[in-house]
Parts: structure tokens; sequence; C-alpha cells
């Protein structure tokens, strides 16, 4: 069977940093600690005025279509993940490939292009539809390009504030991949949710407690599909579990939550039993209450034992390294969690080919999708090419007041003047307004 998955990536993040311990807490008057150890989270991305979903998305591409030396002709589909389209019409991938066009040789005239949305699960979705056109014979020897860019802002003083986040992930799904190949097996947890949703609006309206529970909910179920058709999972298959990251706080309670499912009538169990007891089960209890309150209680006992702690140690938290600097990408999150962890895996030599991926996609109003990866033979080569550590270090760290305008400058409800604080260097940047109304793009060599 063809083996397909993802070949190539490129991360994008937005020009700009706030630092949230040292410029944002103080400003609101919280403690900085509720960032770093409450949330996880160090500093979030933004995007610089003259940046937008295009703009990143279309850096992202370019920088992995030049690297790998690809041409519009070797690319049969486009298609892009995004809650924050700023079109409700044309979609991102069309603006995208319109900025590639002009730099490239050639053009995307035969190229499929669409658009998805659901946080994380669009850009998985995406990388589905790639697979799937793929394994069909369908793709007359061309690869997919699916890109996943966000500017995840909240509107100021939205509990949510603390969580934003701004860039793009580019991923080449193509035949005999360099990275990872995908399994056939999927799980998905999915119900019609109230809790995240931008009804013709561009900031979320959000129950920000409620989302934590729902995400939970149904990875659990996304987890326990995924279980039925690919059988019973241990914590040793896997070598990193990357998830939906809209803050590492949220990984540590779905890595918890995850662990005491896989671990259920296991050795891993059996050991701990002398030392936290058994896992409660429902049929030991007279109501639901009782039974979730001792759940909630051997799941903090669990989360204490050293044999946790080490798995949460090697398989979780390389996976959160990039978020705690960049804050929520929504569509992009899980793509970068992923890479995080091999970035992880390189740096420390691993020998990871052949070992596998647990992935947890999310998406708010709700849908978890589970499925495995394979890491293969060139991960290492891709991984090292990888310039996301540069760029981190490279953006402009905004004071509050800056923070302040350029919230405002993205703000498509307030008509505000505003200066670049960054130069563009070798990028596609906002040029304007066409004469339908348009964004128009240019590059800046
Ligand atoms: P909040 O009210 O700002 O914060 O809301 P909090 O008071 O709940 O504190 C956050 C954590 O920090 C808590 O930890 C506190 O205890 C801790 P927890 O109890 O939950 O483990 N904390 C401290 N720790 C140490 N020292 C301190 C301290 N103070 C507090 N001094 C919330 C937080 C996440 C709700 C808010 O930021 C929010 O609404 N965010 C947006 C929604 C969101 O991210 N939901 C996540 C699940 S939904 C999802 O992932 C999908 C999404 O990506 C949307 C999509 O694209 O579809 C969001």
């Amino acid at each position: 069977m063809t083996s397909v998955g993802i070949d190539a990536i490129e991360i994008w993040t937005g020009n700009l940093e706030l630092d949230l311990p040292g410029t944002f807490a103080p400003a609101k008057g919280e403690d900085p600690e509720k960032y770093t150890k409450g949330l996880g989270l160090q500093s979030s991305s933004f995007p610089d005025s003259y940046e937008d979903i295009v703009t990143m998305g279309a850096n992202a591409a370019y920088r992995l279509m030049d690297r790998k030396g690809l041409e519009p002709v070797d690319i049969g589909r486009i298609d892009v993940a995004t809650e924050s389209a700023f079109d409700n019409s044309k979609p991102v991938s069309t603006y995208i490939a319109g900025c590639l066009e002009d730099v490239f040789e050639g053009d995307f005239h035969h190229a499929n292009k669409g658009e998805r949305k659901f946080a994380c699960v669009a850009g998985t979705q995406s990388v589905d539809d790639a697979y799937n056109w793929i394994r069909a014979g369908r793709n007359r020897g061309r690869a997919a390009l699916v890109i996943a860019t966000d500017t995840a802002l909240y509107a100021r003083d939205d509990p949510g504030e603390a969580t934003q986040g701004a860039g793009a992930v580019a991923m080449l799904i193509d035949e005999d991949p360099n990275i990872v190949e995908l399994s056939t097996e999927q799980g998905y947890g999915s119900a019609d949710e109230t809790d995240f949703l931008k009804p013709q609006q561009q900031f979320p309206s959000v129950d920000g407690k409620r989302s934590v529970q729902v995400y939970l909910a149904r990875m659990r179920e996304a987890l326990e599909d995924y279980e039925s058709v690919a059988g019973d999972t241990h914590p040793d298959n896997f070598s990193y579990i990357p998830f939906h990251t809209p803050f590492p706080g949220m990984v540590r309670k779905a890595a918890a939550l995850g662990y005491r499912n896989v671990i259920r009538d296991t050795d891993v169990e059996d050991t701990l039993a002398d030392e936290i007891g058994r896992q409660p089960r429902p049929e030991a209890f007279g109501d639901d209450d009782a039974f979730l309150e001792a759940t909630k209680e051997y799941t903090e006992a669990l989360t204490e034992t050293d044999h946790y702690q080490t798995w949460y140690e090697g398989t979780i938290e390389p996976t959160l390294t990039i978020s705690r600097s960049v804050g929520n990408w929504y569509t992009g999150s899980v793509h970068v969690a992923r890479a995080s962890a091999l970035q992880h895996a390189l740096e420390n030599d691993v020998d990871l080919a052949g070992e596998k991926l647990l992935v947890g996609s999310y998406g708010s109003g709700a849908q978890a999708e589970v499925h495995a990866e394979t890491v293969r033979d060139g991960w290492r080569e891709e991984i090292g090419a990888l310039s996301i550590d540069d760029q981190l270090e490279r953006r402009y760290s905004l004071s509050f007041a800056e923070y302040e305008a350029i919230h405002d400058a993205h703000n498509h409800d307030k008509d505000v003047e505003t200066t670049e604080l960054t130069t563009p260097e070798h990028e596609f940047v906002f040029d304007g307004w066409g004469r339908m109304g348009e964004r128009k793009y240019r590059f800046v060599e």
C-alpha cells in the first residue's frame, strides 16, 4: 500500500512578541505565575501591521517550496485551514496561490483549492483530504500543500486575551514522505457545542471554563473511538503525543485524562496499585457524582506519581516548547506541537525513525480527532531545516502601549493609523485594498 504523509513542514510566526508574565500580567494587575505556572505560557506571537493570515501562510508556503525546489506545477491542491478568514466567498487559498505565483515560475491553474474551519481539526482534515486524494490515485503524481494560518486574537479584556497568538504552518503531503506516515485508523469525538464561536464577528464569544471541559470530553471520545479500530493503546507505544495546544495548561489536563484511560487494565495500573490504588470503576458506585469524584481523586494522585511524571516529561513536555513562546495558533496548533516534539528528538539525538506518535487534534464547536503517525527516515533533515527558533529570537518585543495599538490595528471595527514596528525582509506583506474591497499583497525582497 502507498505510504502517504507529511513530507516537509515550515512554520512562520507573526513578527511581534508579547511577554506575558513580564509585560501583560503587570499591566492587567495579575500574578505573572498565572501565565508561567497556570497556563504554561511565556509569550505570544502577534502580527505586525503588514501581516495577516495570507502573508503568514504564503511566507510559510514560500519557504517550504523554495527549500524543496518545488514549482507550482508540482502542487495539485492547496488547502487552507483557518478560523480568521476575512472573506466569506473567496477562499484564502486563492489569495495565497496568487502571492506564490508572483515569485515562482508557472501557476496553480490546475490545482484544486479550498478552505476549512474547525481549529486544528481543520488542518488535520485538510491533511486527510490530501491523503485520500493521493491514496485514491487522483493526484497525477503531484503533492498537496496544506496551510494552517490564524491570527488568534480575542476581544480586549476577554479572559481568552491571555492565550492569543498568530502564525502559520505549511505542510507538504506526498507519497513516500520524509517526516511521518499517517495511520489509516482514526477516532472521532464530535458534538454540537456552544463554547467558542464567532457568528459573523471577528473576535470569539467564549465560555472559557466550559470550553476546557468540552475539549476533554471530546478528546476522550476520540481516543476511545480510535482504540475501537486500532486496538488498545499503551503509553509505551508512542514516543510523543502532540495535542491541540491552546495553552500548555490545557494539554496538562488532557494528558492526565488520556494516560488514565490508556493504562486501565494494563501492567502500569497494576504497578501503581500499591501506591495509589486501582482506578475507580463505575459499577462500584451508586451514582455518577460519586464515581466522578473518585475518578478526579485518582487522577490527581496519578499525576503525582514518579511513573506519570517521567512519562509526561518524556512524551508530552517536548511537544509544548514552541507553544509556550507563541500562544494559540488555532488551526496550526497541533502541527506546531508535532514539530516541537521532533525538534526535541533532533536536539537530543533520539533515534526516532520507525517510532510512533499519537496525535490529538481539536476544534471548538466541537470535535476531536485521534490518529497515529510513524516517523520516517528523512525526518532529521527536514526538522533540521526549520528556522522557527531564529524567527522567535528575531521577534520585536511589544510594550503594553504598543500591544494595545497593534490589537486596534487588527480590529476590523477600528480605523487607526499604525506604523510598522519591524521591517519586512524577503517576505509577503499586506499592500492595501483593491477596487472590489479585496486585500492586496506584494513580496518584499
Ligand atoms: P482565566 O480566568 O483567565 O484563568 O481563564 P484562570 O483563573 O482559570 O487560571 C488559569 C490557570 O492558571 C488555572 O489553572 C489557575 O489555577 C492557574 P487550573 O486550575 O485550570 O489548572 N493560576 C495560577 N497558577 C499559579 N499561580 C497563580 C495562578 N493564578 C491562576 N498565581 C481560560 C483561563 C483558559 C478559561 C481563558 O484564558 C480562556 O477563556 N481562553 C480561551 C478559551 C480556550 O483556550 N479554551 C481551551 C479549550 S477550547 C480549544 O482549545 C479550542 C480553541 O483553540 C478554539 C478553536 O480554535 O476552536 C480555543
